[in-house]
């Protein structure tokens, strides 16, 4: 097969998705297109030479109307690489501060040839809102949402299944390696867009996913939620609050812990999430220090999970709450900076797939 960077590299599936909102309608078949294409570019990335001509000539705008860091730059990067013409915005710094409204700067990004917009919104369907502004217009523009409000942080959910998929298998990270594995996800469900997107695909995968957090930060009503997602796959829900989950469906693959401990044992992969305090309108918490003792994951905490459990923070950490700062640093057992590694080569992928999609 002939690698994304040559011009007739053409994904062994086809790719029909021509915007990329959300995972929950994802099929398995994409996510193994995904996970291929950027172990294609991860090679290519760790070469002495890391750009390739794929999008040459295609002007990818990074539209970020909320604060961001990594995901900003990841896909800064990534669309360099790919030899895309790339546009920043910044909301503070635009003409919105004018009274721009958001479709109408989108539509001033597709009057400069706009080929594909990432957008960020602290507003949950601000991407979808453009994404069908544009195809009403009847434009071949491609919007990727790089998370909007609680919603969806799609791009970050597949690079953290990469990260996890190439640690077990470097040279074909695919889905089915997770069938079986137990992933704990710990922290401010609630509030995390981060989550929902990695439920979406750890359930695809067949992993068995404990969410952990309390009540306050994991209602039951968020069960419901995803039983309303998901419909056909019903039974295959179960909400635990005891100490040992009871499973006695053949096919469990997501509880519900208000505790830590039984979401720990014998995992394979613990994914910790920012306690979103820009998002909490109310008090949640009686304090952090407690939070930390009870949900923060320490190495300590560690020994319950499987010997050689692995950690992942999607970032941005706070530190000593939602992780102690010496698991954060420690390689033996921390994938957060192979996680922002990752980033850069997931997103060449989707950037690649979805600026060759001719839907
Ligand atoms: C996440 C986000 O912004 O949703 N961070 C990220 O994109 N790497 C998670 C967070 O803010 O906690």
């Amino acid at each position: 097969m002939p690698s994304p960077h040559s011009p007739n590299f053409m994904p062994t599936t086809t790719w029909n998705r021509h915007h990329v909102l959300s995972l929950a309608d994802f099929t398995a078949a994409e996510y193994n297109t995904v996970l291929q294409t950027a172990a294609s570019f991860q090679e290519v990335l760790s070469r002495r030479t890391k750009k390739v001509p794929t999008l040459q000539g295609q002007v990818v705008a990074n539209l970020f109307f909320e604060s961001s860091t990594r995901t900003r730059s990841s896909f800064e990067l990534a669309a360099k690489r790919l030899s895309a013409d790339t546009l920043n915005f910044a909301a503070a710094t635009s003409s919105m501060t004018k009274g721009e409204t958001i479709l109408d700067t989108a539509k001033t990004y597709l009057a400069m040839g706009t080929d594909i917009m990432v957008v960020r919104h602290r507003e949950a369907g601000v991407p979808n809102a453009i994404a069908a502004e544009m195809d009403r217009l009847g434009v071949k523009v491609s919007v990727l949402n790089a998370g909007d409000g609680q919603h969806e942080h799609p791009s970050q959910a597949l690079l953290d299944l990469f990260t996890i998929t190439t640690l077990i298998d470097p040279a074909s990270p695919r889905l089915e390696l997770l069938k079986g594995k137990k992933i704990a996800i710990v922290g401010d469900i609630l509030h995390s867009r981060v989550a929902r997107s990695n439920i979406w695909s750890l359930i695809a995968s067949g992993a068995e996913v404990h969410l952990a957090a309390p009540p306050t930060l994991l209602p039951k009503l968020f069960a419901e939620y995803i039983l309303e997602e998901v419909g056909v796959k019903n039974q295959q829900f179960i909400i635990s609050s005891s100490p040992t989950p009871d499973c006695p469906l053949p096919t469990p693959q997501l509880f519900l812990h208000w505790q830590l401990e039984p979401a720990l044992q014998n995992a394979d992969f613990v994914m910790t999430l920012r306690l979103q305090k820009e998002r909490m309108t109310a008090h949640l918490l009686p304090s952090l220090r407690e939070y930390h003792q009870l949900f923060g994951i320490t190495r300590t905490k560690l020994q319950l999970c499987k010997p050689n459990v692995k950690v992942l923070h999607p970032g941005p950490v706070n530190r000593g709450v939602e992780i102690s700062s010496e698991l954060m640093d420690d390689p033996e057992f921390s994938l957060i900076q192979s996680q922002v590694t990752s980033g850069v080569a997931v997103r060449m992928a989707l950037l690649y797939l979805i600026g060759s999609s001719k839907v």
